[in-house]
């Protein structure tokens, strides 16, 4: 209530209330894995919001992207008994919470906004559970992107590479040349984000559907699965030794110091390139991973409120504000993103940015929007981890690829 009294009012009358006791008393604990250069800066677009209407920000990043371990301390909070206010969550990880009856329903604030009207059915799928309203998405992100140094490519008089052949063409030179070609980091989640950008662009989006959303058996084991397999151990011919433990944004940072040609990434990358004043398409350019035009693999990063002791005011103002059309623009420019609204003007947004807001449309119309396995979006976590477990040790030389086909479809299997 109060922070709707505060909007309305003048700078000082909204000052006086805001020290006043019940005012004070509005807080929000949030829990999220936004702690990279670009990722801060966004979040506080968000925490600059919320604190203009009088609402306390009580921050609490857990480092990690991907966001692993902050679902681990959240697992904690909650069985503790004190779980925070709101939180950042990905896909099936929001349905399971919505299973346990532990949120807030957000019908509220979602039903007189309309958000039924302009969010993407396919994030509808996951911000709603059983009919009610119980997450409320911030954006969308994608992964099947490449992030590439310009200034390198010019050099080398490098073009965008359409196919599989072409990349590995540009990768060569770059080795040839003595840079890093792929920046890559080490944890699970990378290796995952890169293998499904390979099995998207090998398979097309028909075989990504199969064998990451039903779970097809034929699909898992196939001869296609194991080209999969086969190419992303080339791909890992052109990494360098350092590799491992490194986190996406040290191998970002890479790539914007010319150090390495490209970085398999979601659009999360973007938010390093603006964050080091880097421009697209004068310093950096980004295209989709070869073979995958037309095809988006998405992961929304959402905001559920868990249920406590507390008012629930700020955590509807927290949803209202996340799906303001203000917020999406000033928010996704910033984060790389773009808006979790059909509604929203693309028009503040860079090249990428609105590339990225027409192919989410594009891709919506042909049904062709498919969940991220990498970010939670295709299966829930056990699967997704039975998957990463397979594709790590695959990537760190453990497996061969008709090896690593054969533990992927008995992995599969166990998990389900
Ligand atoms: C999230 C992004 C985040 C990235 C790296 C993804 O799972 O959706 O918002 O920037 O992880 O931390």
């Amino acid at each position: 209530m109060a922070f709707r009294i505060a909007k309305t009012l003048g700078g000082a009358a909204a000052i006086a209330l805001m020290a006043s006791s019940a005012f004070a008393a509005e807080k929000i604990e949030v829990l999220h894995w936004w702690t990279s250069g670009g990722e801060a800066k966004a979040l506080n677009v968000l925490k600059q919001m919320l604190e203009k209407q009088g609402i306390t920000w009580e921050d609490m990043p857990v480092a990690g992207g991907g966001g692993e371990q902050a679902m681990t301390v959240l697992r904690a909070r909650v069985t503790a008994g004190n779980p925070p206010t709101a939180v950042q969550l990905l896909g099936f990880d929001i349905t399971d919470w919505a299973k346990q009856g532990q949120l807030t329903s957000l019908d509220e604030v979602a039903n007189k906004e309309g958000w039924g009207k302009v969010i993407p059915a396919a994030l509808q799928n996951f911000s709603k559970y059983d009919g009610h309203w119980i997450a409320a998405p911030v954006n969308v992100h994608s992964t099947n992107w490449v992030w590439a140094n310009k200034a390198v490519f010019d050099k080398l008089g490098l073009k965008q590479p359409e196919t599989w052949d072409d990349l590995i063409a540009a990768l060569d030179k770059m080795k040839a040349a003595g840079i890093t070609p792929i920046a890559q980091g080490g944890q699970p989640w990378q290796e995952a984000t890169l293998w499904e950008a390979v099995l998207l662009s090998t398979g097309g989006p028909d075989f990504y559907k199969k064998a990451m959303i039903d779970l097809d058996k034929d699909a898992l084991g196939s001869d296609t699965m194991k080209t999969v397999f086969d190419r992303v151990a080339k791909l890992r011919t052109y990494v360098d030794d350092n590799f491992s433990g490194r986190d996406w944004n040290l191998a970002t940072a890479m790539v914007i110091e010319g150090k390495a040609g490209v970085q398999f990434m979601g659009d999360w990358a973007k938010g390093e390139f603006l964050g080091a004043g880097k421009k697209p398409g004068d310093d950096f350019m980004c295209f989709r991973f070869p073979g995958t035009q037309g095809t988006v693999t998405f992961n929304a990063d959402q905001f559920v409120m868990f249920k406590g002791k507390g008012s629930t005011a700020p955590q509807m103002t927290l949803a209202s504000d996340i799906e303001s059309p203000e917020f999406q623009v000033a928010f996704n420019t910033v984060k790389g993103s773009v808006p979790a609204r059909t509604d929203v003007s693309g028009e503040k947004f860079d090249a990428c940015g609105q590339k990225g807001i027409k192919d989410l449309a594009e891709a919506a119309a042909s049904n062709h929007l498919l969940g991220s396995m990498a970010h939670g979006y295709a299966q829930p976590a056990s699967i997704k981890n039975a998957m990463y477990d397979v594709i790590t040790a695959h990537f760190n030389g453990e497996y061969d690829s008709a090896t690593a086909v054969k533990e992927l479809v008995s992995a599969v299997e166990d998990a389900k």
